[in-house]
């Protein structure tokens, strides 16, 4: 006995309802889709508070929790803004070391994924650092990681066992690793390819497939995964134009990755789009090309997510998302110094993009 408690000490915590029970104390106000307040600051969460927040379909809510106790000799985690620039280094040093004419360094290809499907921080703090560290410079290794990420969430959220989930992570961090094979000078080509330019990058999944070929310690799923993300639905994809039920489970996954990160992404050829115009308009421009099971999936979860980030409006201000309407995904409502904007109802306010520390 004689512990000290730090009971008089407190923080906020943004929660998922899932994760709110009775007895916690909301922190902000709750605001329905309409704007009207449905839980005020300071309310003692139950049972009946707790079926109006489910009601109104509110994903986030701040809550007040103990602060934790600060133990000295207890050393903390490491952020994960930390890992996830230290595996951009790593795959920047795969890349170059093929390039050079070298065999695929196995060993930091798993220890990046090892780092990456055992990492105990929260999705949501995954995604904020996906955002925050885009480096257009160093697209090639970022993107990597990013669809390593990506993929590696959406295998979990469709159910998938950890140890597929883990072969799809590979799968993700490794599909682009047949560009090493081609010229830099085509990879970031800031024009339009000739035919014969596209030609040679639409080679990249089969260089890929040939150098994990190499590696007999990998699963044949991660290889056809790797050769297969650039493949289509209705056929239309490459290099093998196969369609639907032919193409592997981990080709799709990695490709609804690899083309949501490159659309929000700054690219050496185009400019990035906001991750809600993205998400809003993913399902419809991309049904006949990537698997509907995953795409929902993917928006769905997604949207949610971007719940509580700060972006940036088209009049110069910004604001924290604090509501996202499923069927209106690009038009959330944004809280901006207290006052409530609905961008359903205030059309000529876009979303320009996230606000980025
Ligand atoms: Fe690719």
């Amino acid at each position: 006995m004689g512990a000290g408690t730090m009971k008089d000490k407190l923080i906020i915590r943004k929660i998922f309802f899932d994760d709110c029970e009775a007895g916690m104390q909301i922190a902000s106000d709750l605001y329905s889709g309409s704007k009207s307040l449905i839980v005020p600051a300071g309310t003692i969460l139950d049972e009946y508070s707790l079926a109006r927040i489910a009601k109104f379909k509110i994903a986030l809510v701040e809550v007040f929790e103990p602060a934790p106790e600060i133990c000295a000799d207890k050393p903390k985690p490491k952020p994960f803004e930390h890992v996830y620039s230290v595996q951009v280094g790593k795959i920047r040093n795969i890349f170059e070391s093929l390039e050079n004419g070298n065999p695929l360094r196995m060993e930091e290809i798993r220890t990046t994924v090892k780092e990456l499907v055992a990492s105990d921080i929260g999705n949501r703090d995954i995604l904020h650092t996906l955002n925050s560290l885009r480096s257009s410079d160093e697209y090639t290794y970022t993107h990597s990681l990013n669809v390593g990420i990506l993929a590696m969430m959406l295998a979990r959220w469709s159910g998938h066992s950890e140890a597929v989930t883990k072969q799809i992570c590979y799968a993700g961090v490794l599909h682009d690793i047949g560009k090493s094979r081609i010229s830099m000078d085509i990879i970031k080509k800031p024009g339009k390819l000739t035919v014969a330019e596209y030609e040679a990058i639409k080679m990249h999944p089969v260089e890929g497939y040939n150098i994990l070929k190499k590696c007999p310690v990998l699963a044949e799923d991660i290889r056809q995964g790797v050769l297969m993300h650039h493949e289509r639905l209705d056929g239309s994809g490459y290099p093998l134009r196969v369609k639907g039920p032919k193409i592997h489970e981990y080709g799709k996954i990695v490709a609804i990755a690899d083309v949501f990160d490159a659309m929000v992404s700054d690219r050496c050829y185009c400019a990035k789009e906001s991750p809600f115009s993205v998400l809003a308009h993913f399902k419809n421009q991309f049904f006949q090309h990537l698997d509907v099971k995953y795409l929902d999936i993917f928006v769905q979860k997604m949207s949610v997510y971007y719940l509580g980030e700060r972006v940036r409006l088209s009049d110069g201000s910004e604001g924290e998302v604090v509501y996202i309407n499923p069927q209106k995904i690009n038009h959330p409502i944004v809280q901006i110094n207290g006052r409530i904007l609905d961008l359903a109802d205030e059309t000529t306010i876009a979303i320009n993009g996230l606000a980025l520390a």
